[in-house]
Parts: C-alpha cells; structure tokens; sequence
C-alpha cells in the first residue's frame, strides 16, 4: 500500500513518514522544502532502513502532482502541505489563500483523476474559533480568528462539499491540538525558521543558549497559575493517529471531523518547569503582556479519536521535554549543517 505524504519533509510530515514505514506502507512525499530541508527525509531513512521517494515540487503544481500519481499506485494521501504561522497570516493572507486552498484544490483534482478517493487532511484546533466552553468537541461550533484559521476551516468545508457531492470518498479532517517534542532517536524534530512563534522551540532555543530568556505573554488569565493553558501532544502519539487514521479511512467512507489531544491542560510556567526538571537546564524567563487573540485555556475532549480509531496519546509531558530537549541539544543549528 502506497501513502502520499504532501509535506512530509515537515516537523509533523517526517514523524508521520516514520510511523507509515513502520506500520509497513511505502511513502512518497510531495514538498517545495519552503519551510523544511531534504535532510529530515534522509534522517526519516537512516531511523527506518526504508526508503521514501521524494519529490520536490509544489503541490499546487497539478502536473507535478500528476506525474506522481503516473508514477507510483498511490491508495491514499495525508495532506501536511501548508503554510502554518498565524501572525504572518494576518500580513499577507492571500499568500495564506493561495497555498493553502489552492495546493488542497490541485490535490482533490488530481486524486479524482486518479481514482484515489482516501485523503487525510491536517486540520487544526484553532478552527473552534473562540470557543465557550471547554474541553473542545467535535461537534461544537467552528469558527476563524485569523486567516491561517480560516484557511483550515475553509478547506474543512471544501473537503465537507465535496464528500456530499460524492459519498464515495473517505475523508478525515484530524484537528491537532499542540503538537510538541521529537523523534526517540533525537535525529528529527522541530525546526522553525527565524524566531519560534511557539511555546516549545522558543523554551528548547533558551536553554540551548540560542535565546536569552523566556517571555511569558501574560499572567492574569483565568488559569491554574495565571499563564494560558494548552493542550500539548507529543508528536510521536499525533504521527501514530495518521497512521490509525489512513486504516480507517482505508476501510470506511465518509467525512469525520477528529480531535487529536491528550485532554490535559498545561500551562506555560508548567511547561517551562517540567522542561527545567526533566533536562536540568535553565530557562530565564520573564512575564510580558499578552500576546493579542490568546485564549485562557484549549484542552481536546479525546474520546471520539479513542472510539473510532482506537487511538488515544500515550506519551506524557515529560516525554515531551526530554525528546525535545534530546533533539535541540544535538542539533542546536537544526538540519543546517
Ligand atoms: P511544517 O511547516 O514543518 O510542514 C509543512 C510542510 O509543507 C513543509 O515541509 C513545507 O515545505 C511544505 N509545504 C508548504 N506549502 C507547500 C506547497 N504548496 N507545496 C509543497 N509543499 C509545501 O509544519 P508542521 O508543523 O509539520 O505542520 C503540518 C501541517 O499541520 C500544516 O498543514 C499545519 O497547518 C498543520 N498543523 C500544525 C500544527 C502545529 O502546531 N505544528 C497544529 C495544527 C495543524
Ligand atoms: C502556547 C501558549 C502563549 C510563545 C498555535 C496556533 C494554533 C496551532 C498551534 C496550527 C500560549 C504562550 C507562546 C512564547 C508564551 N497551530 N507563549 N511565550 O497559540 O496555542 O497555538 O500553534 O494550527 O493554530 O495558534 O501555541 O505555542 O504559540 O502558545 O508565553 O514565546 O504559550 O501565549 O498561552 P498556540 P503557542
């Protein structure tokens, strides 16, 4: 059985492609290498002792996508590829629209062309909008706080459209929460261009000496000690749901909406100090505002990823840090040689 994997040289995409090898499917990858390098793909290949075949080219490109699909009987597709930064989606939004859309339009195209009606698609939990009540449901209302938000529910809608136009198709629009830490193997793991936007690699880039302290955007939310609270998943367990996902999706049709958290909520001075503990290094901080659009607290109700894939996240918050930490430290300059 063949998996398409569009982004798969991604933080997400790589730990996906392991997770496929091992459960025995062959992957082809489709990425530009916009926001990711070869070399994570090379390093997929070394932890596995399999091969994945590479292309790169952008997924909007239908006859790049085409010639893939000629060259290899693909039976089904996780589709990673995107741009993910929310504060750079609200200055250029229609870059946003046009990766976004146009690559998973391209891709619904050419996968009809070609018969292959089994797609998973990486949605998100920011397409809950703000939300009244937590933990977060399948079935409670969505909404877009931002472009790049709005680009997941958009497509979450196309992907909705097009399974009522034709019920032949199987869709699965898995909804991560906050994806974090690193492949056991300390060879693959997330690596963020610039300065991080996000909690983990901004925490991991302190310690390594990269960053000269933590800034905590805010203290006076409505949390367990005043910082936001989120729902952090190891990257290992979210890779493992795709894989649970694609057998599903193999074997049922339809259009499922996903959550894929632990249904624990941590907070950000809770991470930094597990972080501290669990690697006995040192991360500075010191509070800031808010950061504008943040929530109190995010946290996944887990039990329908549980019922329909007999899927649930097995790795803690320690986990978290230590294979975080394992891959930072190793590779303080990333895949950059
Ligand atoms: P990533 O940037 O590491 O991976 C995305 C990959 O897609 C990159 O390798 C990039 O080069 C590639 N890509 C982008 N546009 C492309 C195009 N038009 N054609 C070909 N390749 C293209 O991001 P990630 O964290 O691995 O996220 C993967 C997916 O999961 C994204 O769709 C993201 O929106 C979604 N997601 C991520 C998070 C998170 O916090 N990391 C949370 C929820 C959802
Ligand atoms: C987590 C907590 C911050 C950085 C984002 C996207 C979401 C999804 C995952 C793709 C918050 C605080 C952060 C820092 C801090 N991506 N923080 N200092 O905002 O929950 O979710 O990534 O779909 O759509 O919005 O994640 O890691 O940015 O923030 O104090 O330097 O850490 O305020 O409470 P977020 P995050």
């Amino acid at each position: 059985m063949s998996v398409l994997i569009t982004g798969g040289a991604g933080y997400i995409g790589s730990h996906t492609c392991i997770e496929m090898l091992d459960a025995g499917y062959d992957v082809v990858v489709i990425d530009n290498l916009y926001n990711s390098s070869e070399e994570s793909l090379r390093r997929v290949e070394k932890i596995t002792g399999k091969s994945v075949k590479f292309y790169e080219d952008d997924v909007r490109d239908k006859q790049a996508l085409e010639k893939v699909f000629k060259e290899n009987s693909i039976d089904s597709v996780i589709h990673f590829a995107g741009l993910k930064a929310v504060g750079e989606s609200v200055k250029m939004p229609i870059a946003y629209y046009d990766n976004n859309l146009e690559s998973t339009i391209s891709l619904i195209e050419v996968m009809k062309e070609f018969g292959c009606k089994k797609i998973v698609f990486s949605s998100s939990a920011t397409v809950y909008g703000v939300a009244k009540e937590m933990p977060l449901k399948e079935g409670m209302p969505t909404g877009a706080i931002n472009p790049y938000g709005r680009t997941k529910l958009f497509i979450e809608e196309i992907l909705k459209d097009l399974y009522v136009s034709d019920n032949t198709w199987s869709i699965v629009l898995l909804r991560y929460f906050n994806p974090i830490g690193a492949h056991k193997s300390g060879l693959i793991g997330e690596d963020p261009k610039g300065i991080p936007n996000n909690l983990m690699p901004y925490i991991s880039q302190v310690a390594v000496g990269k960053l000269e302290k933590l800034h905590v955007f805010g203290n006076d939310y409505n949390t367990v000690d005043g910082t936001g609270v989120r729902d952090y998943i190891h990257v290992v367990d979210l890779a493992k749901g795709h894989v649970k996902a694609i057998d599903y999706a193999l074997k049922n049709i339809g259009c499922e909406a996903i959550n894929l958290g632990t249904g624990k909520g941590t907070s950000v001075l809770e991470l930094r100090d597990a972080f501290v503990k669990a690697n006995d290094v040192s991360v500075p901080y010191v509070i800031d505002p808010r950061r504008p659009g943040d929530p109190d607290e995010v946290y996944a109700d887990a039990t329908k990823a549980k019922q329909l894939l007999g899927w649930e996240a097995e790795l803690g918050v320690e986990e978290m840090c230590k294979d975080t930490w394992r891959w930072q430290s190793n590779n303080p300059k990333g895949y950059e040689k």
